[in-house]
């Protein structure tokens, strides 16, 4: 029987040799992409999800915490650093573990998920909560690793780019050609340049010296990139940088993107577009995929759906066009949003006696 291996496993000769060399892996990447039909009806396209909670840690950091953390190791690291707005964290901390390496992860005070925090923590990094934003954060993760023995493994590192840029591969061998549209949330903007890399180096228009030249395209054509922010931490829809972002989507809380410039370059190579959604909307969005789609996610994995449906109401999905949106956390990461209702009230548990009388009544059924 085939047990998938891992994304170096599986996509090496699509990779840089150098991270072949000490495989850190806890078997990520091979997550489901599952049609949407709730979402299809809505837009009057084809939707597909591509589910990265299902990662070994939960969101799509898994991918390129492989081949960073690889990376390091084939180096002979013994320590490495990132900024945090929990995902990283809780990935880095695993992989380090695996590796053998001591993991210091910054978090912002105060603005981290539980279940993010439970994760680093459980795994054994050594936490530190900043007084401070994410974009403070990063800053002093980068100047920390320059002045010191210890390895940063924010997607500024350019093998976690690498690593991310699977998940394109595996929309394309799933669907058989790449997508017409493809969709996700920005908030650092490692992600979207992954993706693009991605879909462009299977489509046979890699930079000249990329890996995986020579090998044969996979895909016709390359996807229209849809990149969407929280409204009120939107710097790259807004053309500035966003000093005091916030959004109840934690994980995309961020005022000043690191691949600001790859993002702008994704949008405009591939014709797509990068707008901001409301809380409101991202909120929406979470309940359909819960309660239609069956795929509970965190808040932040919901403002690529939150995006595509309000283009729709826009009259701006094309009939027919072929969507994947990839949903990047899981929702146990970030459970309590599950347990509000749409008009911000607490859900109640209904509570009754241990007989089938009772509990057949409150299901009415009869
Ligand atoms: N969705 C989730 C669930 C995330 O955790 C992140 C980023 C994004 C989307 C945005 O991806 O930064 O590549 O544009 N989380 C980072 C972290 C910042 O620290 O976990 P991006």
């Amino acid at each position: 029987a085939h047990q998938w291996r891992g994304v170096i496993g599986e996509y090496a000769d699509r990779l840089p040799a150098h991270v072949s060399e000490r495989v850190v892996t806890l078997g990520e990447g091979g997550t489901p992409l599952v049609e949407a039909p709730a979402l299809s009806e809505r837009t009057g396209a084809q939707v597909f999800v591509k589910v990265e909670g299902m990662n070994p840690t939960s969101s799509f950091k898994d991918r390129g915490m492989t081949t960073a953390m690889s990376a390091a190791a084939g180096r002979g690291a013994r320590a490495v650093v990132c900024a945090s707005t929990g995902n990283t964290s809780a990935s880095a901390a695993a992989y380090a573990t695996r590796a053998g390496m001591l993991c210091a992860v910054l978090v912002p005070d105060g603005k981290i998920a539980m279940g993010k925090l439970s994760q680093a923590i459980a795994h054994g990094a050594r936490l530190l909560q900043v007084d401070g934003n994410f974009d403070d954060c990063l800053v002093a993760a980068r100047k920390l690793a320059d002045t010191h023995p210890i390895e940063l493994v924010n997607s500024v590192n350019p093998d976690r780019i690498e690593g991310q840029k699977t998940g394109a591969f595996e929309i394309v061998d799933a669907l058989g050609d790449a997508p017409d549209i493809h969709a996700l949330p920005v908030g650092n903007a490692g992600n979207i340049t992954a993706y693009w890399r991605g879909f462009r180096e299977y489509a046979g228009q890699g930079a000249p010296g990329h890996p995986g030249e020579g090998l044969d395209p996979v895909a016709t054509g390359t996807p229209q990139m849809w990149g969407f922010q929280a409204a009120g931490s939107a710097p790259i829809v807004a053309g500035h940088p966003i000093t005091e972002p916030e959004t109840i989507a934690t994980a995309i809380r961020i005022g000043n993107p690191a691949s600001w410039q790859q993002a702008l370059d994704a949008r405009d190579e591939s014709g797509g577009t990068i707008e901001a959604v409301t809380d409101e909307q991202i909120l929406a969005a979470h309940r359909i995929l819960s309660s239609e789609v069956g795929v509970f996610v965190e808040p932040a994995s919901a403002a690529g759906v939150a995006g595509v449906l309000a283009r729709a109401e826009r009259g701006l999905v094309p009939a027919g066009a072929r969507i994947t949106i990839t949903v990047t956390g899981h929702g146990l990461k970030d459970p309590q949003w599950a347990l509000r209702t749409p008009d911000g009230s607490d859900v109640e548990p209904v509570r009754v006696g241990a007989d089938v009388v009772s509990i057949a009544d409150a299901l009415g059924l009869g």
